[in-house]
């Protein structure tokens, strides 16, 4: 293509994307279309090392012992935008291969939600592709998962249960009451800032005081959110405010 060629092309482009864009705003269904046709499900075990680290030592111990001091007898989390369950059984084989053992009588129950009804159904199967799995430490993935030709599935005895909704976390959030959400690669990457500031606000909503919300490494809490302090920074990990 000729430099004026391309040129006009992309003006041509830029127009029908302006049109588009009015249209897409004007429409509802067409939205909804959209969101079908472009989920990036992307997600790994242990994905961001230094933040499950933190959450295996400091966190999840200091979450433990604050739900016990209130009188609770397990620890909820919540897996917003779960994919195929990555996050949400890393954080049970955390709990299995490191904690449980210190905190006898105690639970750990997990909710994983995602607007695709498909992932109910790979997080009950439970097995990966090797780049799914290729951050565990390597003692963890041979005690945890089996191998299948290419496959790595769980074993039974570490399939911790894992509840799971098909839910759309723009217009709707659990009815419960989380001590750990983990809301990372989804909303404070693709959602506006105002849906970001109401989803944040709902968020909060069911979170216990003093309860930790883990986001992306490369995300931020939109400006002037209310309702969270920074916990561990670097981690992008914060903690819900008990007075605000
Ligand atoms: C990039 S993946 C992130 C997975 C995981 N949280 C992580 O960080 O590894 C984003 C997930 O969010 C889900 N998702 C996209 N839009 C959503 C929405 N509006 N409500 C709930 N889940 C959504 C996608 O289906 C996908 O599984």
């Amino acid at each position: 293509m000729k430099d004026y060629d391309c040129v006009q092309f992309l003006q041509w482009a830029l127009e029908e994307l302006a049109d588009y864009r009015t249209y897409l705003e004007a429409s509802p269904g067409e939205w909804r279309m959209l969101d079908t046709l472009c989920p990036v499900t992307i997600s790994r075990f242990y994905r961001d090392k230094a933040v499950f680290t933190a959450l295996e030592q400091q966190l999840l111990p200091s979450l433990i012992r604050k739900a016990i001091d209130h009188g609770q007898n397990k620890l909820k989390v919540w897996s917003a935008g779960c994919a195929s369950g990555e996050e949400a059984y890393t954080i049970a084989l955390i709990w299995k291969l490191q904690l449980q053992q210190y905190f006898p009588g105690f639970q750990l129950e997990i909710l994983a939600t995602d607007l695709d009804p498909a992932m109910g159904k790979r997080i009950s199967e439970a097995c990966y592709p090797y780049s799914s799995i290729r951050y565990l430490p390597e003692r963890w993935l041979h005690q945890a998962f089996l191998r299948q030709h290419n496959i790595y599935c769980l074993k039974p005895e570490y399939k911790h249960p894992i509840m799971f909704h098909t839910q759309d976390i723009r217009y709707n959030q659990p009815v419960d009451l989380f001590d750990l959400v983990l809301c990372r690669n989804l909303v404070f990457t693709y959602f506006s800032t105002k849906l970001q500031h109401s989803v944040t606000e709902q968020i909060n909503k069911v979170m216990h005081p003093g309860g930790a919300l883990v986001i992306g490494c490369h995300e931020t809490l939109p400006e002037n959110v209310r309702g969270f302090d920074v916990w561990y920074g670097p981690h992008r990990i914060y903690r819900k405010a008990a007075y605000w």
